[in-house]
C-alpha cells in the first residue's frame, strides 16, 4: 500500500486511476480547484494550478503522483505551465515517481494543445523525477462528447478519419499499475480494441440514441487532418485496450434511461 497523489483526479482519466487504485488498496491525494473533502481512502485537496498553490499541503509525502489534470487555456502557459507546477511540487517534497498520461501521434500531428502536450513530456523526463509516460489514444468519452455536439444538426458531417478509441477505464488501471510499479520512462502505447472510422462511430451513436439523423463523411485539409488521415493518432501495434466502443455505448445508453 502506498500514497498516490492524483492531480486531475475529478476528470475523466483521473476518476479512474482514482478507482482502480482504491481497489488496489491504496490512499490517494485527489487535486482539484473545486473541493476539499474526505471519503475512505481519497483525501481531496482544493488546488488550482493556476494561481500559486500550496503544492506541499498536497504532495505531502506521496509514493507517486499520477499526473492527469490539463488545461486548455485555464493556466497562464496553459498545458505545459500546469505540468511544470506539478513537477516542482513533486520534486519539492522529494517524490519518487512521475507517471504522466500523454497522447498517441503528438509529435506528428502539428495541434498547438499535443505540442504542449510534447513539451509537457519533455519537461517530466528533465524533471529529476524518476518517471513513466503512457500515451494513449483518444478516449470513448471524448468521441461520445464530440459526437454529441455534430449529431445535433439534421444533416450530419463528420470528418472521414480513422479512429481507434480507448476506454478512459482501462486507461486508469493501466496508470493505477504503473504508479505502483518502478519508474519504468517510455511505456508502450495504449490504443484501443478496434480501429474503424469515425462516421462509422457517428452510426452507431446515432442508432443508440434513437436519433434519425443522415450521417455524411467528409474529408477535411490542411496538416492536421493530413495528420489523423495518415492515421498518426493509432496505436495498431498496442490495441491492448479491451472495451469496444459499443460497449461504452451500451453502457452510456443504459445510465441515460
Ligand atoms: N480525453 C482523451 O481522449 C485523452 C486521450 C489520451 C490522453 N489524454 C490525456 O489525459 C489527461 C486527462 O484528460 P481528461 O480527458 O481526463 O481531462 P478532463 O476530464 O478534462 O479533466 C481535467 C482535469 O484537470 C483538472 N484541472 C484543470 N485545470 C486545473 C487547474 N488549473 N488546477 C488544478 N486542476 C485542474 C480538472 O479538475 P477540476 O475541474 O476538478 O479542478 C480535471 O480533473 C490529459 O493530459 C489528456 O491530454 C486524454
Amino acid at each position: 500500500m502506498s500514497t498516490v497523489v492524483v492531480t486531475g483526479g475529478t476528470g475523466t482519466a483521473g476518476r479512474a486511476v482514482v478507482n482502480a487504485l482504491v481497489a488496489a488498496h491504496h490512499d490517494v491525494v485527489v487535486t482539484s480547484r473545486s473541493t476539499s473533502s474526505v471519503h475512505g481512502r481519497v483525501r481531496t485537496v482544493r488546488l488550482d494550478y493556476g494561481s500559486p498553490a500550496d503544492l506541499e499541503a498536497a504532495f505531502h509525502g506521496p509514493d507517486a503522483v499520477v499526473h492527469c489534470a490539463t488545461s486548455f487555456t485555464g493556466v497562464r502557459g496553459g498545458e505545459t505551465e500546469l505540468g511544470r507546477r506539478v513537477l516542482a511540487g513533486a520534486r519539492r517534497v522529494g517524490c519518487g515517481h512521475v507517471v504522466s498520461i500523454s497522447i498517441v501521434g503528438i509529435d506528428r500531428i502539428p495541434l498547438p494543445y499535443y505540442r504542449a502536450k510534447l513539451a509537457t513530456e519533455k519537461l517530466v523526463e528533465n524533471s529529476g523525477v524518476p518517471w513513466t509516460i503512457l500515451r494513449a489514444t483518444q478516449f470513448h468519452e471524448l468521441v461520445t462528447r464530440l459526437l454529441s455536439g455534430l449529431t445535433r444538426p439534421p444533416l450530419v458531417l463528420v470528418p472521414d478519419i480513422p479512429v481507434q478509441p480507448v476506454a478512459a477505464e482501462e486507461v486508469g488501471a493501466r496508470l493505477a499499475a504503473l504508479a505502483a510499479a518502478r519508474p519504468a520512462g517510455r511505456v508502450p502505447d495504449l490504443g484501443g480494441p478496434e480501429i474503424t472510422t469515425l462516421p462509422a462511430l457517428a452510426r452507431s451513436y446515432v442508432a443508440a440514441i434513437g436519433r434519425r439523423r443522415r450521417v455524411r463523411a467528409v474529408r477535411l485539409f490542411g496538416s492536421v487532418f493530413a495528420g489523423y488521415h495518415a492515421g498518426h493518432h493509432l496505436a495498431p501495434g498496442d490495441a491492448t485496450g479491451t472495451i469496444t466502443y459499443q460497449d461504452h455505448l451500451d453502457a452510456w445508453v443504459r445510465t441515460r434511461r
